[in-house]
């Protein structure tokens, strides 16, 4: 018997609970804590406010991703659909409320999608909804930590394994990182499978670092909200009051960074633990990578997977990718 509940949520909306223990995640924000650069992993963003302040970012006028990546999505899906083949089983990791899929799926027709989560009421909700908007889908939701996954989710149909891989979440791991995390993802494709992933691009200074400073604060929000799931989380004592939100663009690394930075000299408990904070210190939050058409197509080749094709919009700010294993 699996260690998993599976629970039918709605006739076809299949929900099964793989979530890390929370001991797991206590040890984890502690060792990021712990070290010199403080660190807090960018998946604990993602409780439902978490998710839901996301939301809100995709709808930020600075924040062009999202819609760029959209309408990429709309003016190919046809030609999308044809590299993924019809009936094919659709996984994505990290979906969020499942919103950029609904623009592929009557050209895709997939057999099942399995949309894989870390927040597992937000996910339930988007499961359900997209159940009843798209009735003739197959929806088998899995909650998990992606990351920590090695294999594909059992109990899937038989099809063509495809990963849909959007919103360049990719740029969150360094490319060290991603190389692995691509490499790990190649036994879940079969031998036929391929991958459909949006990855963000390297561009002005000036563009990157508004899309993480909007006037309203939402992405400020969303930095610090980190801190209130973190006390949910490991009983610990975190002031949002107490950190102020910061992003730029690393140009050397081609990366922003997001980092929540101390406002004074102060000591935050955790469990057991006291974490010492000097006024200016920072957590070091979130990285999001910024590829060039060249440097993702390396990447991609050095995980053992073939570029086979890649959409762009006129003003190249975004690129979508159909990957298959070489
Ligand atoms: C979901 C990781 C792609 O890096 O742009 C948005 C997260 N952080 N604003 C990104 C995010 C701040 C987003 N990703």
């Amino acid at each position: 018997m699996s260690k998993f509940a599976t629970a039918l949520l709605t006739e076809n909306v299949l929900f099964k609970n793989q979530h890390p223990g929370e001991n797991d995640s206590r040890t984890e924000v502690l060792a990021g804590l712990h070290q010199k650069q403080k660190t807090i992993n960018p998946k604990y963003f993602y409780d439902t406010h978490g998710s839901e302040l996301f939301e809100r970012i995709t709808t930020l006028p600075e924040y062009y991703p999202t819609r760029t990546e959209r309408a990429l999505y709309v003016e190919h899906a046809d030609a999308i659909a044809e590299y993924c083949g019809k009936n094919c089983v659709l996984i994505e990791p990290g979906s969020g409320s499942s919103e950029k899929v609904r623009l592929l799926l009557e050209s895709l027709k997939p057999a099942a999608y399995v949309p894989m989560d870390i927040a597992k009421e937000f996910l339930q909700r988007s499961a359900v909804k997209l159940g009843k908007e798209f009735p003739w889908l197959n929806v088998h939701a899995v909650c998990a930590d992606f990351g920590t996954y090695d294999e594909a989710p059992e109990g899937l149909p038989e099809g063509k394994r495809v990963i849909f891989y959007p919103g360049s979440t990719l740029g969150n791991m360094t490319p060290d990182m991603a190389k692995q995390f691509l490499t790990n993802l190649r036994p879940w494709l079969g031998h036929d499978g391929g991958m459909l992933i949006g990855i963000d691009l390297h561009k002005s200074t000036n563009t990157l670092t508004a899309a993480y400073n909007d006037r309203d604060g939402v992405t400020a929000a969303f930095n610090l909200n980190v801190l209130n799931h973190i006390n949910r989380l490991t009983s610990s004592n975190f002031d949002v009051k107490n950190f102020s939100h910061r992003a730029f663009y690393n140009l050397a690394l081609q990366r922003i960074e997001m980092h929540l930075e101390s406002n004074i000299d102060h000591i935050v408990r955790l469990g057991e633990s006291a974490i010492v904070f000097a006024k200016g210190e920072t957590i070091h939050t979130e990285n999001s990578y910024k590829y060039t058409q060249e440097s993702f197509q390396k990447l991609a080749g050095e995980a053992g997977f073939r570029v086979r094709q890649s959409w762009l919009d006129d003003e190249q700010l975004f690129s979508v990718h159909y990957l298959d294993l070489q």
